[in-house]
């Protein structure tokens, strides 16, 4: 690795070093890497973080836009959540026996989203497509899966992706992408599969939402060929709506999946859907010694209470939305509209660098990451916006966005 760069990130790089020797790449989450934060301009550690800062082991403070990959929906350490937590650590983590948080945490969430009769956990997003994948192949008794969008670091997604080191290829007969919001593209693969169908999974909203009739279409298509489809809700859920985004859509899914947003970090992801299917998990093998864990599930309960309780939702929304338009307002304001774009709904934006100019994409990416980083602000370009976040917190962010602007019209003349 190179000598040690920038004092502002000493103590990160320090670290960053000595764990490149004994954890490969350094890094337990891709998203966390070199890939995200250029070497030399970049934390790369987290001392510790509360509502919608975070604090690096260097000592610098930061506004947070990435909420842990989309993990925190009410802020870092959030009391209500933190409360739950520590009593119940105080009962015990995980027993020999099952614990009613299990149950009482199941009826909370089929009581937000009318389709769920029956649920199981996972610990991860991961987990859960995984498990609805595999009741979705038992269920119908075919093999192949259609996927759109990311779903899971196992095989069986993994086998349709270009990065599948490790993956036996053969599986790759068996999954197949299509890309959202391209109907030509689903039927073809559709109309070559469809004997041997057993799920369409997508995850319903990929920053941009879905185009008129493209979600109807599928929905329609599976129902007439006893497919079953999938959502794949682990960003969506509690986001986007109160539960499921089924309602907001309005096209429902035989199988979801929830994940982020579920516990405001703590690891936990759910499979849920009627009876007449979840029942068939009686015959499935889907079991695992921290199911239980109990920790999570004071967690999930205290979360979705305080979502239930609180303006959780329409606080998001209202941040979010400030920042959509402020940032549009500035993108245009200096003339920056060739090289960038924002998409989304205000919950979840994207400021989307483009191909222009004598700038790379990758060469704007690293010039961002130095300014925003610079500027006390993390940011992946997705601005995922929590309970904690304030204007304040926005304004910070916006004035950032005009560093650099600013920056690249004075160094780069872009
Ligand atoms: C839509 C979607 N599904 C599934 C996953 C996998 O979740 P996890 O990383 O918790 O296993 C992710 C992760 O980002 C995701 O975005």
């Amino acid at each position: 690795m190179d000598k040690k760069t920038n004092k502002r990130y000493y103590n990160s790089e320090i670290f960053f070093e000595r764990a490149c020797k004994v954890i490969p790449g350094g890094v337990q989450t891709l998203a966390k890497g070199l890939s995200q934060s250029p070497l030399g301009v970049s934390p790369f550690y987290a001392d510790r973080a509360k509502g919608a800062k975070i604090w690096d082991i260097d000592g610098n403070v930061y506004v947070d836009f990435v909420s842990a990959l989309m993990a925190i929906i009410l802020g870092y350490s959030d009391p209500d959540v933190n409360a739950a937590i520590s009593s119940q650590l105080n009962s015990g983590t995980i027993f020999s026996l099952n614990h009613q948080l299990e149950v009482e945490l199941s009826e909370k969430i089929c009581s937000f989203i009318p389709s769920a009769e029956k649920i199981r956990f996972g610990k991860n997003g991961s987990d859960s497509t995984t498990a609805a994948v595999r009741l979705a192949r038992g269920i119908t008794g075919r093999e192949q899966i259609l996927v759109c969008g990311y779903h899971s670091w196992h095989d069986w997604y993994m086998s349709s992706a270009s990065d599948s080191f490790g993956v036996p290829s053969s599986l790759s007969q068996l999954t197949h992408a299509f890309a959202f919001n391209d109907e030509q593209g689903y039927l073809d693969l559709f109309e070559q599969k469809k004997k041997d169908l057993a799920a369409v999974i997508i995850d319903p909203v990929q920053i941009v939402g879905p185009k008129a009739g493209f979600l109807e279409l599928i929905r329609e298509t599976t129902k007439e060929n006893n497919t079953l489809l999938i959502f794949d809700e682990t960003i969506t859920a509690f986001r986007y709506a109160l539960g499921s985004v089924q309602g907001f859509l309005g096209v429902h899914a035989d199988l979801v999946v929830l994940g982020k947003g579920l516990s405001n970090g703590m690891p936990l992801s759910a499979l849920l859907g009627p009876a007449k299917y979840m029942d068939h998990m009686e015959k499935m093998f889907y079991s695992f010694t921290y199911g239980g864990e109990t920790l999570s599930m004071a967690g999930a309960l205290a979360t979705l209470t305080k979502i239930e309780n609180e303006p959780v939702l329409s606080t998001i929304e209202k941040t979010g939305s400030y920042l959509l338009k402020n940032l549009k307002a500035l993108i245009l304001e200096y003339e920056m509209q060739d090289h960038f774009e924002l998409v989304g709904y205000p919950v979840r934006t994207h400021f989307k660098i483009k191909e222009h100019g004598k700038l790379s994409i990758s060469e704007k990416k690293r010039y961002f990451s130095q300014i925003m980083f610079s500027n006390g602000i993390i940011n992946n370009t997705i601005h995922t916006i929590n309970y904690s976040h304030t204007t304040e917190h926005v304004d910070q962010l916006l004035h950032a966005y005009k560093m650099f602007f600013v920056g690249l019209q004075r160094n780069y003349k872009v």
